[in-house]
């Protein structure tokens, strides 16, 4: 039987490439670990930067998972036919392993043999070329031996055919992109007209969606543009989940497939409107409920910053729209949202269910929070359109957008209600202001590159290690690391602990930290099971997100603790060390931001141990 619903296609892709030798690994945390520069997890490769770079990954060369990832620049699309701020990406990885040929090879078999795509509905580019990087003529001819015809074979240039890097630097390539025949597409979007598959993507574009892309990662992108050869040669494979649902079932949209259908029925069964009226409203509700679920269970609150900001417009939104659609069960709506999430994915995501009080609670609050807004800004609004003739000015429309989250639709609706029309050009403008403001703020947070893995991010990251047995051994055994984030100016280490520190845990854990670079320990690592990990004393958070095997990082007789590195070679290499601030970050857990300095510029990375 071909694989058809959400989950058995899910399971394919695992099944499959277990049985070719690759090691299932879990998918991480939405948002990143010792990464400021980005967000959210936005692609699975995104966690395995280290092992791409060179660093050996515990469960060997090639692995493979399902990861969500968030991809914010389209939260304002969402509500057509297509777009989705959270999807599921199947990824396959080799990391010094095979290259263009396994690739290739395994990816027909699963799309053609596993899957069951017809033949003549599947299409393939290859990037053409520049002066960075050769035409990928071998993928190409890969791909014709494997039994795709010429036909269906494109060169596309490098906006097309190059992935990443995913920050400004970092691992990057051309890559290989697979295709489905869809046919022409509706405005909406919406795909499912029956019509005879032509060409391929470099001739008839709007008729093959992409459902699969290999990365041929071989360059790390530098800080001045330039293409850096990487030591090795990786395969960055990622299939959307959702978008093969979608053409395996014959629907014409993402939101119409068996993962989705239901969760927009039970937003349906909730508003009087017809079906074709709620839809785009409806998509809203379902497509943010599920991103917002997710990113609460990995432990982010809904906040007017970074990821909290993301959250906190995604329940906003979200209840917008459930206004929108008179949905009468406002104040528990939210949480309601929340189990029909839950219903769908909690099978295979337990994190939905081992979190569900706390998703449920934090999205009831902020639905509260935002009911409160409105109230407050319907009678601003009011003040205003007193004040206005005939015309609401731009500026004041997108006040009432900015400060009380009312969609210029809405501010439109009520302003027709008085007799009054508002200045759209000028909201326009307002507008546009502001997302050049926040967009230089994107770009600043982009400034440090993916994962910059140089001196030293390495040497904060080491330090990180100490910091965190000395707090155990200062404040107690109870103390678990909750958060990290390392730029290379400083380190970032949350932990849990009821109370403030005293100036003196504070330099008991700053000396402790000191004696052990004086003592310039060596580092090394072992790779082992987690249950031998325990066993030998290695700290880490033991949840579910280590694979079978994990690497342990020794520290001389200082530290003993479950990373992928990389660190440097002796502790010595870290200067010295010093705690700048400690603080609250929420309750129960305490901050610490603290930097190293006076070590060597250039550090040697710590290996296996012999
Ligand atoms: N990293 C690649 C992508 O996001 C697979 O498409």
């Amino acid at each position: 039987m071909t694989p058809r619903t959400t989950a058995d296609i899910r399971k394919a892709y695992l099944d499959f490439y277990a049985s070719k030798g690759h090691a299932i690994i879990p998918g991480a945390s939405l948002v990143p670990e010792n990464d400021p520069t980005v967000l959210f997890t936005t692609a699975g490769m995104h966690p395995l930067v280290p092992y791409l770079m060179g660093q050996a990954h515990p469960m060997g060369k090639t692995v493979c998972n399902v990861q969500l990832c968030v991809r914010t620049q389209d939260i304002d699309e969402v509500g057509d036919a297509s777009h989705l701020t959270m999807f599921e990406m199947l990824g396959r990885w080799s990391m010094g392993d095979y290259f263009k040929e396994g690739a290739i090879t395994m990816s027909y078999e699963f799309m053609t043999s596993v899957l069951g795509i017809p033949k003549e509905k599947f299409a393939v580019t290859c990037f053409e070329g520049d002066s960075d990087a050769p035409r990928d003529d071998e993928s190409a001819a890969i791909w014709k031996k494997v039994g795709v015809p010429e036909e269906r074979v494109g060169f596309l240039p490098k906006a097309k055919n190059w992935w990443g890097p995913a920050g400004q630097t970092g691992p990057c390539g051309p890559d290989t992109e697979m295709f489905y025949w869809v046919g022409p597409t509706t405005p909406d979007g919406l795909r499912g007209v029956d019509s005879k598959p032509q060409g391929n993507p470099a001739t008839h574009d709007a008729e093959w969606l992409e459902i699969g892309n290999d990365v041929l990662i071989q360059y790390d992108k530098q800080a001045d543009g330039s293409f850096a050869p990487l030591k090795q040669k990786n395969l960055d494979e990622g299939l959307g989940l959702e978008r093969l649902a979608c053409v395996l079932q014959g629907v014409g949209s993402v939101y119409d497939t068996d993962a989705f259908r239901p969760m927009l029925e039970a937003v349906f069964a909730k508003t009087k409107k017809s079906e074709a009226d709620a839809t785009r409203d409806a998509r809203i509700i379902v497509d943010h409920f599920k991103a917002a679920s997710f990113i609460i269970a990995d432990g982010v609150r809904p906040g007017n910053v970074d990821q909290g900001y993301v959250l906190r417009r995604l329940i906003r939104r979200a209840i917008r729209s459930a206004r929108k659609l008179e949905i009468q069960e406002l104040g528990g709506f939210s949480a309601y949202m929340a189990s029909v999430v839950r219903a769908q994915y909690g099978d295979f995501y337990t994190q939905l269910e081992t979190k569900k009080s706390v998703i449920e609670e934090t999205l009831n609050r902020e639905e509260e929070a935002f009911m409160k807004t409105l109230a407050e800004g319907t009678k601003h609004f009011q003040k205003i359109a007193e004040k206005s003739s005939t015309q609401i000015a731009g500026i004041d429309a997108f006040h009432l957008y900015d400060t009380y989250g009312f969609p210029i639709e809405m501010t439109k609706e009520m302003a027709a209600e008085s007799g009054k029309t508002i200045d759209e050009a000028g909201f326009t403008k307002a507008f546009e202001e502001h997302q050049a403001l926040s967009r230089a703020g994107a770009e600043k947070k982009f400034a440090g590159g993916l994962a910059d893995h140089g001196g030293e991010t390495t040497k904060l990251h080491t330090a990180t290690h100490l910091l965190n047995a000395a707090l155990k051994k200062v404040l107690g055994d109870h103390v678990n690391q909750k958060g990290s984030n390392i730029t290379a100016e400083r380190l970032r280490f949350d932990f849990n602990h009821p109370d403030k520190m005293t100036p003196e845990q504070i330099k008991k854990v700053e000396d402790l930290v000191n004696d052990a670079i004086k003592a310039d320990a060596p580092i090394s690592y072992s790779v082992m099971t987690v249950d031998e990990a325990k066993a030998a004393g290695a700290i880490g958070v033991f949840g579910d997100k280590y694979g079978d095997k994990v690497k342990v990082y020794t520290m001389g007789s200082f530290s003993k603790e479950i990373c992928g590195g990389p660190h440097v070679a002796k502790t010595g290499m870290l200067g010295s060390f010093k705690i700048q601030k400690e603080e609250s970050s929420s309750s129960g857990v305490r901050r610490i931001k603290a930097v190293v300095s006076g070590g060597p510029k250039e550090v040697e990375v710590a290996v296996e141990a012999a």
